[in-house]
């Protein structure tokens, strides 16, 4: 059942047809919004927030308006606390963000930051609108400072998604046929490897220099121990996590469906990233996970056929963490190094978050621990 779980048939957990604009009411936000990289740059954001009404989110009436008003805040509370880079990280978000924030993210069951499943799942549009779903036709609703690396980034996390959205949306029918005729279609096969050419479209010097801040959250992050204060919302600072790609559900589906089975401080903060989701994508993963095993059921299945399909989807995961792993040294770990051999950093992340992904995990310890994970689900012919 696709709308249980919010899914859809083509695109898998990616929103369709994002809405780009809201009732007028709105105006303020969407202005903001889509002109945040120049009041970032000019310094000017800040400033603007603080003339900002308190307005009610009561207008918005449904699920894409919704994701369009946490998109649109989520952009504008990154832009107001890392402004000023890392030296002045804002650290009370005025009530005028914060409580409107506070509410629409209630509703969506989301946290009041910028997700993953905002930045990438629900930041796109196509530019023709008649045409096809393709890089070349497709760009961001909102950005950051960092120009094509910033779009480059969101895009190629988008078109992951869309690569495994067809392995998604089998999910839940191959889990089906497992559990009632014992019979399984083949899985296709997830390739998502493919699309991953970062290097076509990011550059580490813009990511790691000017994007990657605002991608940086309120919680193990040395830069804003105590977290933000949400004004109007609640008295005391609240710890929210950066945007990771631990927040994809699709990657945490695959895990769940092939019993790739995560322990200790890895496992734990996979299953907090949960809470960066959706909740009917959550959902499924709790579902799928909780369900018999798959992996039994090949094993015991002694079908070589079902050895194959199994394992090449174990490996086509693992490919794709360890490509990660690759991508993350380019992007995170050289250029954190290089700023560091030169001394001072005045913008940027900076070495504050060298060895720390966005997210707050140590973002190498755990990336060779989900891949090292992943290898061992595969299984060995006798
Ligand atoms: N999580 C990624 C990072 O650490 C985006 O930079």
């Amino acid at each position: 059942d696709f709308d249980a779980f919010d899914l859809s048939e083509e695109l898998g957990f990616i929103l369709e047809e994002p809405l780009t604009h809201l009732p007028d009411y709105y105006r303020v936000w969407l202005d903001l919004a889509n002109n945040l990289t120049h009041l970032i740059e000019s310094r000017k954001l800040r400033d603007r927030v603080h003339k900002m009404p308190v307005l009610s989110p009561h207008l918005l009436s449904n699920h894409r308006e919704l994701r369009l008003a946490h998109l649109a805040l989520g952009f504008i509370s990154m832009g107001y606390v890392w402004q000023e880079g890392q030296q002045a990280p804002g650290q009370i978000l005025p009530k005028a963000l914060a409580w409107p924030y506070w509410n629409i993210s209630r509703r969506l069951g989301l946290p009041p930051i910028l997700t993953y499943a905002d930045s990438v799942l629900a930041n796109w549009k196509l530019k023709d609108p008649t045409g096809d779903m393709e890089i070349g036709n497709m760009d961001l609703i909102f950005s950051f400072p960092g120009g094509e690396s910033c779009r480059g980034f969101f895009m190629v996390s988008l078109l992951v998604e869309m690569a495994a959205s067809s392995g998604i949306t089998v999910s839940p029918i191959c889990f089906l046929f497992f559990l009632s005729a014992q019979r399984w279609p083949n899985l296709k096969v997830i390739k998502m490897t493919q699309p991953l050419r970062c290097s076509d479209h990011v550059e580490p010097a813009a990511f790691h220099g000017t994007l990657r801040i605002f991608l940086s959250g309120w919680r193990d992050n040395p830069m804003l121990p105590r977290g933000v204060l949400y004004e109007g919302v609640s008295n005391e600072p609240i710890s929210l996590s950066g945007g990771s790609a631990a927040q994809s559900s699709s990657i945490q589906c695959f895990d769940a469906l092939l019993c790739v089975q995560h322990e200790g401080e890895t496992g734990d903060f996979l299953t907090r990233m949960r809470d960066y989701m959706p909740p009917a994508h959550r959902q499924l993963i709790e579902t799928l996970s909780v369900c018999r095993s798959l992996r039994d059921f090949v094993i015991k299945s002694s079908s070589s056929d079902l050895y194959q399909a199994y394992n090449s989807c174990v490996s086509a995961l693992a490919d794709l963490r360890s490509y990660h792993l690759n991508t993350v040294a380019k992007y995170v770990i050289v250029p954190g190094n290089q700023v560091r051999s030169m001394g001072c950093p005045l913008r940027g992340v900076g070495s504050a978050l060298n060895t720390t992904g966005t997210g707050g995990s140590n973002v190498m310890v755990f990336l060779k621990s989900v891949r090292n994970t992943t290898q061992k689900a595969l299984i060995l012919e006798r």
